[in-house]
């Protein structure tokens, strides 16, 4: 029997959250809380793998991950060179399977930057080159 076609049915599925990234945590959630407003927002944690240190503002229609660049090598690190006082790094939308994602997006001639790993939410993501997308890192992260 052959196999179907997984891009024939890939749904993107909600928006997840928009990473903002900032050049130092504790301002930002000082910032979120005490000038915007916002009344839920997480302990910051690290990530050592993905060299950040995060955390979730949350809010009813969804999360601003505020992202720390955290050791040498964080990728981080090089947008807040060329953005010193931060701003927009990602939009992240869910799947309901990275590796249909990925694959479905490789089809597309998306370039996925490396292997599905684990994210900030503790679940497999993938990020789209921004070049390959308008212009804006697309992080794609699979929910159940
Ligand atoms: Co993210």
């Amino acid at each position: 029997m052959p196999k179907a076609d997984v891009s024939e049915t890939f749904q993107l599925g909600a928006m997840n959250h928009v990473g903002v990234a900032v050049p130092d945590i504790d301002i930002a959630i000082a910032f979120y809380r005490d000038v915007l407003g916002a009344i839920d927002i997480t302990e910051p944690e690290v990530l050592a793998p993905q060299g950040v240190k995060y955390a979730f503002v949350n809010l009813p229609t969804g999360q601003v991950e505020l992202i720390e660049p955290y050791g040498e090598t964080s990728p981080i690190l090089k947008f807040l060179e060329r953005n010193p006082k931060g701003g927009q790094h990602h939009v992240c939308f869910e799947v309901q399977d990275i590796h249909v994602a990925k694959s479905v997006m490789e089809t597309r001639g998306m370039r996925v930057l490396g292997e599905p790993r684990i994210g900030a939410h503790g679940t497999l993501v993938v990020f789209l080159h921004p070049a390959d997308a308008g212009g804006v890192l697309i992080e794609l992260m699979e929910t159940h």
